[in-house]
């Protein structure tokens, strides 16, 4: 079955908790329920993680490489800082959604780049945790399209 990688980066696990005037109540175990149902209904798998380490994102990534078909990242804020992530997402080839519970762009200017997008399919933003669903409905799209081809 396809596999699909979600991979949270840091201060996600705060999610419920951390600024809810922008990123709501909804905890990360629900958001990661919320993509467990959807995953069953578009008839694929998905792996859920969390870390707030740099490197351990990296690592989660090269990990994909093996397991999994597509990956989804909300990388947090190593978005705008991180070449190293961007490196790893480049280096797997695997096709990647970003994803962030904000929109991004109507935030502070230093939200407004991302070193993630330039090595991504697509980019989802601003729909809560609404965005993880459109995300891996996107990428499940993409990897049917791809089996068919
Ligand atoms: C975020 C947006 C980032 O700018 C921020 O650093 C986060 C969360 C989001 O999901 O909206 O940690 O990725």
């Amino acid at each position: 079955m396809t596999m699909i990688h979600i991979l949270n980066g840091p201060n996600l696990n705060l999610l419920g908790l951390r600024e809810p005037h922008i990123y709501g109540h909804d905890t990360l175990a629900s958001v990661e329920a919320m993509c467990q149902a959807k995953a069953k209904a578009l008839g694929v798998e998905i792996t859920f993680r969390q870390t707030n380490v740099e490197g351990e994102l990296v690592n989660h990534i090269h990990e994909a490489r093996e397991k999994a078909q597509g990956l989804i990242i909300n990388a947090g804020a190593y978005t705008h800082t991180s070449i190293a992530l961007h490196d790893a997402v480049k280096g797997v080839g695997l096709p990647t959604i970003e994803v962030h519970l904000s929109n991004v762009h109507a935030r502070e200017a230093f939200r407004h780049h991302s070193y993630m997008a330039a090595a991504a399919k697509g980019v989802i933003c601003g729909f809560g945790p609404q965005s993880y669903i459109l995300a891996l409905e996107g990428l499940a799209h993409i990897l049917k399209q791809k089996e068919k081809a």
